[in-house]
């Protein structure tokens, strides 16, 4: 055993070797997403040596991971030898409610692991590691690779699920008659809009390789009378003559260049009375060492190496809105809403 693993003890898991070594858990969730196990083991097969013959796994080396996620509490061994899924594994079965199958995926993935194995490259030059790893920007990347495209908006919209139910348990889309989601994905936040408020249309706006598979999530929606999906690039134009714009998780995505520059395209085509709403975590002016700043700053961390972008403070937000001629009106917190928060402005 390690001599630092020998002084912190077996029992205790935080302090800071616990942080040194915090990859481990992550490749080890990665590898039972990759697998698939959440899914086999709900089709009951749940020995090593089965999972071995589904998956083409090395069955020793599989028992140890299985070993592994009973450690996590991700599984259970319920006699010696078998596992089942715990409610936290479930989570890890493909296209059940609240799966972050594909979160696990993404994060774990190639781009995700060797832009993060550059992070100290992006901290010394404030370059985002997209560029020196695969010499182009993360939705370059996206574009040129569909498969991991698919997994990046599915990801994006297992979070976003959750977070649009609290999106608008907090505010009143009804006032509106037309809303753009700009850079809108796979149409899920729109499609929870459009249901809370039945007299709103809409438009999800993204790129070709962003908005794919919107149509059919807003057709099984039943919302093709009421929504269009639109491709574009948001740094050319958006969609004109809304009232509301609402950005969700994009703004982040960019330097203060770019986002100025999206938040311009906006600005142009909002009408006088509308309203920008952003959907973005707010950092806090001070970091303190808590869960929850832990994680804005560690989701910071990721924008730096993979799209280039930042979370920003409240005061950072109302700098690029006046310098797009938008005025922040009010931060709404999103209970349940992920540590997110409802930010609206006005143009001026
Ligand atoms: C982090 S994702 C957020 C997706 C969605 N709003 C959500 O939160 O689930 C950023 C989105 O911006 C889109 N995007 C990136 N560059 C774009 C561009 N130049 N024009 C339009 N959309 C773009 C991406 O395709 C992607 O869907």
């Amino acid at each position: 055993m390690p001599q630092a693993m020998q002084e912190t003890g077996a029992a205790a898991p935080a302090g800071l070797l616990a942080l040194i070594t915090g990859f481990m858990p992550a490749r080890v969730v990665h590898a039972a997403a990759e697998l698939g196990l959440a899914d086999l083991l709900v089709a009951g097969v749940n020995t090593a040596a089965s999972l071995a013959r589904e998956t083409g796994a090395h069955a020793p080396s599989l028992h140890r991971l299985l070993r592994a996620l009973a450690s996590l509490g991700l599984v259970d061994e319920t006699e010696p030898g078998r596992f089942a899924l715990t409610p936290l594994g479930t989570q890890l079965r493909r296209d059940v409610p609240g799966s972050q199958r594909n979160l696990a995926l993404m994060f774990g993935g190639e781009r995700s692991w060797r832009c993060w194995g550059a992070l100290l490259h992006s901290v010394r030059t404030g370059e985002a590691a997209m560029q020196p790893v695969y010499g182009m920007g993360s939705f370059e990347y996206l574009a040129a690779h569909p498969d991991a495209a698919v997994v990046f908006n599915a990801a994006m919209a297992e979070i976003t699920r959750q977070v649009a139910r609290a999106v608008v348990a907090a505010y009143d889309f009804a006032r509106f008659r037309r809303i753009v989601d700009v850079g809108g994905g796979n149409g899920t936040l729109l499609a929870a809009i459009l249901a809370a408020a039945p007299g709103l249309r809409g438009i999800v706006f993204d790129l070709p390789a962003g908005n794919a598979e919107a149509p059919r999530l807003l057709a099984a929606a039943g919302l093709t009378q009421r929504a269009e999906v639109v491709a574009g690039d948001f740094f050319q134009a958006v969609p004109e003559g809304a009232d509301a714009y609402i950005l969700k998780s994009v703004i982040h995505d960019g330097d203060d260049g770019d986002s100025i520059a999206i938040l311009k395209s906006c600005r142009k085509a909002i009408v006088k009375a509308g309203r920008l709403l952003l959907v973005e975590r707010v950092m806090p002016e001070r970091m303190e060492a808590s869960p929850a700043h832990q994680r804005m700053a560690m989701l910071d961390m990721n924008m730096l190496a993979l799209p280039g972008g930042r979370e920003r403070t409240e005061a950072e937000y109302r700098a690029l809105f006046e310098a797009a001629r938008f005025a922040l009106e009010r931060v709404l917190p999103l209970p349940e809403g992920g540590g997110l928060s409802l930010i609206e402005a006005a143009p001026i």
